[in-house]
Order: structure tokens, then C-alpha cells, then sequence
């Protein structure tokens, strides 16, 4: 059953909120932790269902997982020894957390079958499985590239360089985890910066990592495998993706002061704050210090006068997950705003080029597809007023419902069901700063 809801035209949003733990992090926590010999402690995970899926499937392999003192623990049986699991890995709406799974699973003799929802099971794997097929990895159906997969580890594995032929941290972390279980050095070189929580974590944990930024502009990135990880602790800092929407409100909610404690600034992580910050929004860096290894401050957002920019493609890893709410954002900053570079956005929960499009149209904005740029026409009022289709994708649900809170007229969403995966807490945390939902 979909569960539609409307976003309501509000002003002065305000108080101070911590976002839920960030998805990347948690999803690594679990996967090093299962990897790790003996118990990991992970304070302020991300119990979404994304992140939930993930800790199903690494309970399945074999690693113990418990509630304690307010923490999750994670036993972890060293890497190479997870079991086979009884049962499918299913992975829900989460290529993260299964593309990821791929690379352990990669490691270990063991055949075990991936799948997920409808989203999932349409999502290309064939990025990751390319890789990993070379190092060792085979499918029992040599035809199917999409979930539901049922793939055949190996001891065995062959380390490999992968130059990355999609600027992805998932094909970067699926290949360099199975690197953890192969002999000698496995090397990713990524085209542009991906997020590097793998590698962060991975070091955490004990690994050899080494990271080069060659002449060519490009970074390798390797990990010397026959690892062996010690458990860790860890401490999981607020997500800059979930951030975003709530910053997004502030912004274009006259007369909005809102805070936002522990967002991660990992500068892998920041396009969006980047972009903000040309577009004139009024974001403060409060008490910027490292927690766990990540950098991690208070953000301050007011509502500000925007005005249009040209976001560069090289830009695009760093604020993947994003660029639906920026370009909510857009729609209310003057002038045309220009995203280049979004290929990548067409294989994510949804055609998240298409819906974003789609739902500005909705809501009034005129707004252009040319070749892989989205170009927004804004103006300091935004009519709203429609129908947003989410096409089951949290991020759109969530952008558009922000869009309805700074709009002329409510804003409704077909489905707020999706945001559990990544943000079950969106609802009441911005009710708590005042939005207005019905
Ligand atoms: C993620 C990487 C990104 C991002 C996703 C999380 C990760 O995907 O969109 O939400 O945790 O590694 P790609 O690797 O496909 O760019």
C-alpha cells in the first residue's frame, strides 16, 4: 500500500537536529567488522533498511551481530571465513550494501544467490562483476548481469589493477575488498576522487592501503591482500546525504536558522556544500574536528537569496546522491543552473535524471534534459502544487517533499514508503524544526 503525503508551505524553520549515521559508513562498518577477528563495536550506526539488509546477509555468512549498551556489535570470523549462507542474500533497494557483498562473497569458496526488489534487480552489476569475474569470481549463469545472481567464490583469487571505467566507490570497494582475500597487491585507479570510506575503514582496521595520485590526474588505490583485520571501534558520523535535505529547507524557507550537529565534511563527501555555498546559501562550518578518523562539524543553514551556477561533471562523485535536492535548490535560486555530468544518475534507485525532471515539471520549474547536463530555470517563487511521482526512490520522495515545505502551494509524493531505506527519521526530525507535512 503507498503511503502519498504533502509537504505544506512553512516559514522559519528552526532548532537543532542530528541526522541519522551515515549509509556508506555503516554499510563498511558491518562488512569490515564480519571481516575483522573478533568483536567491533559500531556506535551511532544507520539502522535503515539498506543498511539492515546488509547486516541480514553478514549474519547469514556467519559473523555474530548484537544490540549492546546502546551500540551494534559485530564478531567478526577473519577474512576468508564467512560461511555460505543458508539462504538467498537478499539486499532489499541496496546496491551498496550487495555490490560490496559481491567482493567478500568473491573471496570465499562458497555459492551463494543475490537478490532484491524490483529496483535492485534492474540495477547493472555487470560493473562489478567484470572485475571480479578477473580475479577469480565465476556465475553459475554466465547470460545474466542483473539480481536475482547466483555467483561461485573462490579461494583462489588473482589480485588485478582495475582501471574504473565509471567513477564508482562501489566497484572501487567490491574490488578492493576481494583484494583483502587475494595474494599480493590488488590496485583500483578511479578516473575522479570517489568516496574513500573503504579505504579510511580499511586502514582502521589494520590493512596495508596505499593511495597514489598519479601524473595522469588519476588515483590508485591499493590494498595488499592475505589481509589480516583486527576488530576496531568505530563511531559513525551524521550522513551529509540525509543533511542535505534538511539544509535544502532552511535555505528556501524564509526566515529559517536551523543547526545540524556531526554531518560529515570527508572531502569526498562535500560537492553539495561546495555548490551551496556558490550559490549563495548561508551555510556555516561550526566546530569542524576529526571523529573516528572522519572530519565531521556543525552545519548552520539560513534562509538565503540563491542564484544560479554551473556545476562541474568532475564535481559529480563528490555530491552523487544529491543533485536531486540540488536542483530543488535550483529551482528557487535566479537564473539558469547548469549540472553537468549526470550520466550516472540514470542507474541509481530510479532514473533519477527523469524524475527529477519530471517532478520539477510538476511543481512548476521549467526545466531542460540536454545530452547528460539537467539545466533548471529558478526564481525566487516556486508555484508547487503537484503530484510528484517518486518511482520508489527515497531521494526524490525526500527532495520534493523539501520542495513542497519552500513552495507557493503544497507539494504532494505518491509514496513515502522508500524513505526507511536511507532516513526513517525524515518525518519526525523535520517536523521537530517545524516543517509542516499532511
Ligand atoms: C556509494 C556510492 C555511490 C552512491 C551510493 C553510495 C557507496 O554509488 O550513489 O549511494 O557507499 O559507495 P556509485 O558507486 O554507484 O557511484
Amino acid at each position: 500500500m503507498s503511503q502519498p503525503l504533502s509537504a505544506v508551505p512553512t516559514r522559519a524553520l528552526a532548532g537543532t537536529i542530528r541526522v541519522p549515521g551515515d549509509k556508506s559508513i555503516s554499510h563498511r562498518a558491518l562488512i569490515l567488522g564480519a571481516l575483522a577477528i573478533g568483536r567491533t563495536r559500531i556506535a551511532g550506526l544507520l539502522e535503515a533498511e539498506d543498511v539492515l539488509a546488509t547486516a541480514k546477509a553478514v549474519a547469514a555468512l556467519g559473523a555474530g551481530l548484537r544490540h549492546i549498551n546502546g551500540a551494534v556489535e559485530v564478531t567478526g570470523q577473519g577474512v576468508g571465513g564467512l560461511r555460505a549462507p543458508a539462504e538467498d542474500l537478499d539486499f532489499g533497494n541496496s546496491g551498496t550494501g550487495s555490490r560490496l557483498m559481491l567482493g567478500v562473497v568473491a573471496g570465499h569458496d562458497m555459492v551463494a544467490r543475490f537478490t532484491g526488489d524490483a529496483s535492485l534487480c534492474r540495477r547493472p552489476m555487470a560493473r562489478v562483476l567484470k572485475p571480479l569475474q578477473r580475479m577469480g569470481l565465476s556465475l553459475e549463469d554466465d547470460e545474466r548481469t542483473t539480481f536475482p545472481l547466483t555467483i561461485r567464490g573462490t579461494q583462489d583469487l588473482v589480485p588485478i589493477v582495475y582501471p574504473l571505467p565509471v567513477a564508482s566507490a562501489q566497484v572501487k570497494s567490491a574490488v578492493l575488498l576481494a583484494g583483502l582475500h587475494a595474494p599480493g597487491c590488488t590496485t583500483v585507479i578511479e578516473p575522479l576522487p570517489t568516496r574513500d570510506h573503504t579505504e579510511r575503514m580499511l586502514v582502521h582496521f589494520g590493512a596495508e592501503i596505499s593511495v597514489k595520485d598519479q601524473d595522469d590526474g588519476r588515483r590508485a588505490v591499493s590494498v595488499r591482500g592475505d589481509a589480516e583485520l583486527a576488530s576496531a571501534s568505530i563511531t559513525i558520523p551524521g550522513d551529509p546525504s540525509s543533511a542535505a535535505f534538511a539544509i535544502a529547507a532552511a535555505l528556501i524557507c524564509e526566515g529559517s536558522d536551523i543547526v545540524l550537529e556531526g554531518v560529515l565534511m570527508n572531502p569526498t563527501r562535500s560537492g553539495f556544500i561546495e555548490t551551496v555555498g556558490e550559490m549563495g546559501g548561508d551555510l556555516e562550518l561550526l566546530d569542524l574536528r576529526l571523529e573516528g578518523g572522519e572530519p565531521v562539524a556543525d552545519l548552520r543553514a539560513r534562509a538565503s537569496a540563491l542564484h544560479g551556477v554551473d556545476v562541474p561533471a568532475r564535481r559529480a562523485p563528490s555530491m552523487i546522491d544529491e543533485y536531486p535536492v540540488l536542483a530543488v535548490l535550483a529551482a528557487f535560486a535566479e537564473g539558469e543552473t547548469r549540472m553537468r555530468g549526470l550520466a550516472e544518475l540514470r542507474v541509481k534507485e530510479s532514473d533519477r535524471l527523469a524524475a527529477t525532471a519530471a517532478g520539477l515539471t510538476a511543481s512548476g520549474v521549467e526545466t531542460v534534459i540536454e545530452g547528460d547536463d539537467l539545466i533548471v530555470i529558478g526564481k525566487s517563487s516556486v508555484p508547487g502544487g503537484g503530484v510528484v511521482d517518486t518511482h520508489m526512490d527515497h531521494r526524490i520522495a525526500m527532495a520534493f517533499l523539501a520542495l513542497g515545505l519552500g513552495a507557493e502551494q503544497p507539494v504532494s509524493v505518491d509514496d513515502i514508503g522508500m524513505i526507511a531505506t536511507s532516513f526513517p527519521a525524515f518525518v519526525p526530525l523535520m517536523t521537530k524544526i517545524g516543517a509542516q507535512f499532511r
